[in-house]
């Protein structure tokens, strides 16, 4: 009797803490906790997400909610296993970069069962009405701007045009290419330039604005699945098959900066290559520091602290009750999904200090040459 009179206090007080513990929050979402936001992103093999996350984890200190971030290691597998387990975590909102578009529409409609709300982010979640809201960049402004800087960069007619594309399981690969496509086709038609390693891009250069599936034929022959190993091996092939008319001073479309390295310094070996222009995005440090030695022409930089901002003032809005702000809407082949859009900056040589160091993205100390 005595004994279990003195273990019921006892009892309670661990209670008492299990509670507390539970109901504090928690940034690091340790297992077995419940976390109120889940997010997802990618793979941790590009610099491009580990961004993200960083940017993630600064912005999230402010809230009063708790979140956990997990990555996918490019599986749409491990990431189906990801949300299930923020799932069970009790999560009220996901905040998911899909690896694959398509495929990640499985994980979106177990979430949406869980009565989770699903904001798809920076690429779309295709073909599935199991997305709430879409936080995004200006993706066709991203390719229009890659594209204008190859025009506005041009030397005389009938440049060769080297053209290279994202993966096609990623819809912004879509967009990037559309907007590219845009602002490239007159210059081809007008002899500009003349696409140098796309049977595809040749069959369809008098075609303004392409159907989704013919961009699909042109970004099936010049993927890099945003893979720099697959860039360079690309840029090989297309270098060793290149007439001699196909060399000189060339100009080249490549989708994001990861790529656009490996491209590079594939053209750069070449000696029968007199000079190359090349695009970019993302402003990854490696690239920012290529742009300063001259080996990259541009990147389209996208400040990934707006886009984190706006994709946790969205789920706080979700989480205190309220409809999140808004700008537009984007189909993803199944819903017109209400997508609030962030708009990006062109970076070159000319602009890289003012662009990624005064304004605080980067540390001068991380470059050199500057
Ligand atoms: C993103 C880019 C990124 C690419 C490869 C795209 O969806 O918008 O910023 O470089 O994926 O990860």
């Amino acid at each position: 009797m005595k004994r279990s009179l003195k273990a019921i206090p006892l009892l309670l007080v661990v209670m008492m803490f299990a509670v507390l513990a539970s109901a504090c929050g928690n940034n690091s979402g340790g297992s077995g906790s419940k976390v109120d936001v889940g997010i997802v992103l990618p793979t941790k093999d590009e610099p491009r997400w580990v961004q993200d996350e960083q940017r993630f984890t600064d912005a999230l200190k402010d809230t009063k909610y708790s979140s956990e971030i997990l990555f996918s290691q490019g599986s749409s597998a491990k990431e189906k296993e990801n949300v299930e387990a923020l799932i069970a975590k009790d999560i009220k909102v996901l905040i998911i970069c899909p690896q694959d578009g398509d495929a990640a529409a499985a994980a979106a409609e177990a979430a949406k069962k869980a009565g989770i709300q699903v904001i798809s982010y920076d690429r779309l979640i295709t073909n599935t009405d199991a997305v709430n809201y879409y936080v995004s960049f200006d993706s066709i402004a991203v390719g229009k701007a890659q594209a204008q800087y190859l025009v506005d960069h041009a030397k005389g007619s009938g440049q060769p045009l080297y053209l290279y594309a994202g993966a096609a399981s990623d819809n912004n690969a879509f967009l990037f290419f559309q907007g590219a496509w845009s602002v490239l086709q007159p210059k081809i038609a007008d002899g500009t330039f003349t696409i140098a390693n796309s049977s595809e891009a040749v069959a369809l250069k008098d075609t303004a604005e392409l159907t989704r599936e013919q961009e699909s034929k042109i970004i099936s022959q010049v993927t890099t699945n945003w893979d720099p190993n697959e860039a360079k091996n690309k840029a090989q092939t297309h270098l060793t098959a290149a007439a001699a008319d196909q060399k000189g001073d060339v100009v080249i479309l490549a989708p994001n900066d990861g790529t656009a390295r490996s491209i590079a310094d594939v053209f750069a070996s070449d000696t029968a290559i007199t000079s190359f222009v090349v695009s970019g995005q993302d402003a990854e440090k490696a690239s920012v520091q290529y742009i300063i030695d001259g080996k990259q022409s541009m990147t389209v930089f996208k400040d990934v602290r707006n886009l984190v901002k706006d994709s946790i003032s969205m789920a706080v809005s979700i989480l205190d009750g309220k409809t999140p702000e808004t700008t537009g809407i984007n189909n993803n082949g199944k819903l017109d999904v209400p997508t609030k859009q962030t708009d990006v900056q062109v970076v070159d040589k000319d602009n890289v200090k003012a662009a990624l160091v005064d304004s605080g993205y980067y540390e001068a100390k991380e470059f050199t040459g500057l």
